[in-house]
């Protein structure tokens, strides 16, 4: 176990970080019967893989449409033509669960006198819904979006949006993702960097190397200690 650190402020991934991208499916398992899980996995994939081309070619749309056009594009793939689903799955995006060890670690954080953030693809409209329909927003000093400067994770402006809400130093903040590419992102902008590995995931071949891989939030107060 590595030596604990004292950020200055504890900064968020939101989407499979905070709130579960799978819990919109799984409310409707019922109604997708057995491509559940496999349009759930792809509507994750083409969501991401959409903010990575448009930024690519200088095409950005907010987050809102970018999942809903990778919703579409899994839907099709499997063969559901169900236009009453297709607004209840995107419905049940604004609403996503969070894990459930999310609040109680804010909690802990914040009474540390931890400053606390998320830093998300999310649209403005999306990150609000979530973190006020999980209660979350309590704790939570600052909700950044991409949205502000019109292109995707990894780009290191969106990282540096972290850095001046906040006003400190890269690697003063320390940042949490379960999206590994995400995790290499931020280290290479020069973060401190805790990888929630979630999904038991390979690390990605990019050239940089977090500073800690724990498998869910709860093992954050282990890492992290009140300055
Ligand atoms: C987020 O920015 C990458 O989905 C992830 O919330």
């Amino acid at each position: 176990m590595k030596k604990p650190v004292s950020p200055r402020a504890c900064v968020f991934d939101a989407y499979g970080t905070l709130f579960d991208v799978h819990s919109a499916v799984a409310r409707l398992r019922s109604r997708l019967g057995d491509s559940a899980d496999a349009v759930s996995a792809l509507w994750r994939t083409k969501q991401l893989e959409y903010t990575w081309l448009r930024s690519l070619m200088g095409r950005y749309e907010n987050f809102s449409t970018v999942t809903a056009d990778a919703l579409d594009f899994a839907l099709e793939t499997h063969h559901v033509d169900d236009r009453e689903l297709r607004r209840l799955l995107l419905d049940a995006y604004l609403s996503l669960d969070c894990y459930p060890e999310v609040p109680s670690v804010l909690e802990t954080l914040s009474s540390n006198d931890m400053s606390l953030g998320i830093l998300s693809n999310g649209s403005p409209e999306m990150l609000k819904s979530a973190v006020e329909s999980s209660a979350i927003d309590r704790w939570l000093d600052a909700v950044l979006s991409v949205d502000a400067l019109k292109i995707y994770k990894p780009d290191p402006r969106v990282y540096q949006l972290a850095c001046d809400q906040f006003r400190l130093k890269p690697d003063e903040i320390m940042f949490m993702s379960s999206n590994a590419w995400d995790a290499a992102g931020a280290k290479a902008f020069g973060f401190s960097v805790t990888w929630i590995n979630r999904f038991r995931q390979r690390s990605e071949k990019l050239g940089v190397k977090v500073d800690h891989e724990i498998f869910d939030l709860t093992a954050l107060a282990a890492i992290v200690q009140p300055q």
